[in-house]
């Protein structure tokens, strides 16, 4: 098969499997891995709830934006972005012109399935009953599914493969 010329970027709603899918597609094709929350964490030397709660979403924005950037200047790699990164304008320009993107599209159930029993610490969902996560879940995934649907390729399973996105690229 014809590899990507440019990064492979995975985005979706928390919970997606992004950095799973993205270490196993990585290793079919051959590239490295990059997980930006894992790198923004080891550039800030403090974890994602760190961030959140010492300085609040908006730092945690600008230096998503300025990893991202960092991490997009290189191609043989699939990257695994947090669910918020492609939702700024600016952001998602960059993915489309440095990028093929790739959208993992999982049903609103399966997401909150995934995340009411997930021990990744999340901080957007930090001190949410189960009710109130599923409307949560429910109000972010409308909000962000207009950027999330503007990706390259669309894979729409709650069981994607690396097999499934690498015969899509
Ligand atoms: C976020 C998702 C998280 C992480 C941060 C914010 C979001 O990554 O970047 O907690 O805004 O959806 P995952 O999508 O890997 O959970």
């Amino acid at each position: 098969m014809n590899l990507p010329v440019k990064p492979v970027v995975l985005l979706g709603f928390m919970g997606s499997g992004k950095s799973t899918l993205g270490k196993q597609l990585a290793a079919l094709l051959g590239w490295d891995f990059i997980d930006l929350d894992r790198f923004i964490e080891t550039h800030e030397n403090r974890s994602i709830p760190e961030i959140f709660n010492q300085d609040g979403e908006a730092t945690f924005r600008k230096i998503e934006s300025i990893a991202l950037q960092k991490v997009l200047a290189y191609n043989c790699q699939v990257i695994a972005l947090g669910g918020g990164a492609p939702c700024q304008p600016e952001n998602l320009k960059l993915i489309k012109e440095k990028s093929l993107s790739v959208y993992l599209k999982i049903s609103e159930t399966q997401l909150f399935i995934r995340l009411a029993y997930s021990n990744t610490p999340r901080p957007l969902l930090n001190g949410k009953s189960e009710s109130e996560t599923q409307t949560f879940i429910a109000d972010l995934l409308t909000a962000r599914e207009p950027f999330y649907d503007q990706a390259d390729i669309i894979i729409e399973s709650d069981t994607i493969t690396p097999e499934m996105v690498l015969s899509k690229l």
